[in-house]
């Protein structure tokens, strides 16, 4: 085959958190496709950079008393060190707030100037005059325009269902210091994106771009109507790059962002003297992007349009994959569930995460789970029984009597793993790893099959079997070699301390064809150790109680800019202070509310409402109800199914945007995904009350 040059990225993690176990899906999936590329013998260069631009990162160096340049050296320097805990091997690791990214931006935002794509407008916008800075959305609480409700996000109402603009809030407020937010108007800058529809479209189409389900829902959700103009701006005080003749206005941090790909590869092609037109403006090279589903708009709309505009080569394929839940549930610091890289790397070897993750993820965006005792349970009887076990009881053994010179009848065994090695290659390079894993352990099982026929303790208690027994450990770390090549991008310290063992490096796919013969073999020390549950458990112990401590101290800025975290101001340790107790009522005031129970026979997401599921549930009998319950964020609607809960059965019916809602779904937390569902002891049945 012939070599294929390739460049590879994943996306940049923003500078203003750690590496969680959820980011790591993405790095230790790109990194396997990396290092399996590599062993093809083809040309990869694999580039990321930390993502240091925005007002999150501007208001938590602010917060924490550092400059912004301070911050990202930090976040960086911990991004690197957790990557490399992981054996994730980057090319080259760089930053957006780098001079070659700069330079980039300018360059191709002076061509989107040239061909009249950036329109000027002015915005209106809300103010923050205690934090000094325009406030997001998302920075932004008040009445309802529509309901009145209090409370309300800048975008959308809970209550209603109405959306607005943060503008038309009642009394709104600022989430970042409390204070009445100003408006104040803007010159904003806009991608014209609807003028790039032919080639945005063109590439969509082409086979190969995207997974079919990334281009189903791009045609779904946004291709059907003209594609909105892209607001490329903020104004002054902003973290990011200066608008060139623009004093005060910033290019928006996912204006430069992506174009990291590009700066970094710039400094790599620096590096090693190579030219860049060749990565990135040359129809042989291929390009690859891995991405998670949450990011799918800007990859595939809007940066296929920018690459068109300044004259760069579009991706050859964006790689979308799901997200990671927990034990069945979204990430959350309340459970102990977001783990830290750093904090995994403490506890427990990156072999173990790295191959699980493998065994979950294929070419498609399901979310995966990490359910804690299926990855005890993997690790222990794929590594360590299957794959770790062949090697122990033979390399001591083959210690003795070294290799035979010529390879010995194994009833066409090593033959059929040397074929199998298609198959396994077309897997890795496909995504499919899940399918790979899968051809492998059958080949570990098949290894072990022959190793308990053969029984070569045995033969090593009787001296005249010391042909017998060099055959068989001839064959055994043979089938065991070859396992070894084709987990190699998964497991690169497995290849190592095999490699050291056999004195031959495992770096090349193609050394599974031929059997090693004739050599003597090093020392076997411990390769890999078995995992014990309560390591997991000691694990998540730590992360909630750090998770506890952190929270309590969390600043809105920083709290917003970390996934899945909560409202700090309802997620203190102590929950109570947040939420005084109600008025007192009576007996009477309590029955007039009708609790039941009730089964969840259905649940499904709400596609407009970014809080909501859509439930119906069963009160026994023929009775169902349909509630909308704001817990989109804590629960995936296919846990919920089956479910006993308790509802609000008298609830007036009230008319949503998306349906009537005929009750409540009980639940304690503040919202977010700090959401706890009530549910009765097991043998309670649907349509009984609650006393
Ligand atoms: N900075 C942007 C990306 C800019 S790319 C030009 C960003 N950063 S991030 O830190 O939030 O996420 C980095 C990557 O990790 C994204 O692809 C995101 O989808 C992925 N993940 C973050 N949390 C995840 C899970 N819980 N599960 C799986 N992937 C997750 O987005
Ligand atoms: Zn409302």
């Amino acid at each position: 085959m012939p070599t294929r040059q390739i460049l590879v990225t994943s996306a940049l993690p923003y500078a203003n958190g750690p590496i969680h176990l959820g980011h790591l899906v993405e790095y230790i999936q790109t990194d396997i496709w990396v290092r399996f590329q590599k062993m093809q013998g083809h040309r990869v260069v694999y580039v990321c950079a930390d993502d240091t631009h925005g007002t999150a990162i501007m208001l938590s160096a602010r917060h924490k008393g550092l400059s912004e340049e301070q911050w990202i050296g930090q976040m960086s320097q911990q991004h690197q060190a957790d990557f490399a805990g992981f054996d994730i091997r980057f090319d080259r690791y760089g930053s957006t707030h780098s001079e070659e990214n700069r330079q980039l931006c300018e360059q191709i935002w002076a061509r989107a100037l040239e061909q009249d794509l950036i329109a000027a407008r002015d915005v209106q916008q809300l103010f923050d005059p205690v934090e000094n800075t325009f406030l997001a959305d998302r920075f932004v609480k008040g009445q309802c325009p529509k309901c009145g409700a209090p409370d309300q996000a800048g975008d959308n109402c809970d209550k209603c269902g109405h959306t607005y603009a943060a503008t038309d809030l009642v009394n709104p407020v600022s989430t970042l210091s409390g204070a009445t937010p100003e408006l104040r108007s803007a010159p904003h800058f806009f991608f014209q994106l609807e003028k790039c529809r032919p080639v945005v479209e063109a590439w969509i189409d082409r086979p190969g771009s995207l997974q079919s389900e990334t281009a189903n829902y791009l045609k779904g959700h946004f291709l059907g109507d003209a594609l909105r103009d892209w607001d490329l701006s903020r104004s002054a005080p902003y973290f990011g790059f200066e608008i060139p003749n623009q004093p005060g206005q910033y290019w928006y941090v996912w204006f430069d962002a992506p174009v990291g790909y590009i700066a970094t590869t710039l400094q790599w092609c620096r590096e090693h003297q190579q030219d860049l037109a060749d990565w990135w403006q040359n129809p042989a090279t291929e390009i690859h992007h891995f991405i998670g589903k949450d990011i799918v708009y800007f990859h595939t709309l809007f940066w296929p349009a920018i690459l068109h505009t300044a004259g760069y080569q579009l991706p050859t394929r964006v790689h979308v994959h799901g997200f990671l839940t927990v034990n069945g549930r979204k990430m959350s610091k309340r459970d102990g569930t977001f783990i830290r890289g750093r904090k995994y790397l403490d506890h427990l070897p990156p072999a173990y995460l790295r191959y699980y993750y493998a065994t979950k993820l294929g070419d498609n965006q399901d979310d995966l789970d990490l359910n804690v005792s299926e990855f005890v349970e993997k690790v222990n009887t794929d590594l360590v029984n299957k794959v770790v076990n062949l090697v122990s009881r033979s390399a001591k053994f083959g210690g003795q009597t070294g290799l035979s010179a010529t390879y010995p009848a194994d009833d066409g065994r090593f033959e059929y793993a040397a074929a199998q090695g298609q198959a396994i290659a077309a897997a890795y390079e496909a995504g499919e790893l899940s399918k790979a894993m899968r051809l492998i352990m059958e080949l570990a099982d098949r290894a072990n099959q022959y190793v308990e026929q053969a029984q070569p303790w045995k033969l090593a208690k009787d001296p005249q079997q010391a042909t017998a027994l060099r055959d068989t450990v001839t064959v055994a770390l043979n089938l065991y070699r070859q396992i070894v090549i084709y987990l190699a991008p998964v497991l690169p310290s497995l290849q190592q301390q095999s490699g050291d063992l056999f004195g031959q490096a495992l770096t090349d796919w193609n050394l599974a064809q031929t059997p090693l013969l004739g050599q003597t073999i090093g020392t076997y020390t411990h390769f890999m150790q078995r995992l014990n549950l309560q390591d997991v458990e000691k694990m998540i112990e730590e992360t909630k109680l750090e998770n506890a401590a952190a929270l309590a101290n969390a600043t809105p800025a920083t709290a917003d800019a970390t996934e899945a975290a909560p409202a700090a101001a309802t997620d203190t340790a102590d929950a109570l202070l947040a939420e005084p107790l109600a008025e007192e009522c009576t007996i009477d005031d309590f029955v007039k509310v009708d609790l039941r129970v009730a089964r969840i026979v259905s649940a499904e997401e709400v596609p407009e409402a970014r809080k909501l599921l859509k439930l119906v549930v069963s009160l026994g009998g023929d009775q169902t109800r349909q509630v909308f319950a704001g817990i989109k964020a804590a629960y995936n609607p296919e846990d919920l199914v089956g479910r006993l809960v308790i509802i609000v059965a008298n609830l007036k019916p009230r008319q949503m945007k998306f349906g009537l809602s005929e009750g409540m779904v009980c639940a304690a937390g503040g919202g977010g995904t700090e959401v706890f569902l009530l549910s009765p002891d097991s043998g309670a049945v649907p349509g009984q009350r609650v006393h």
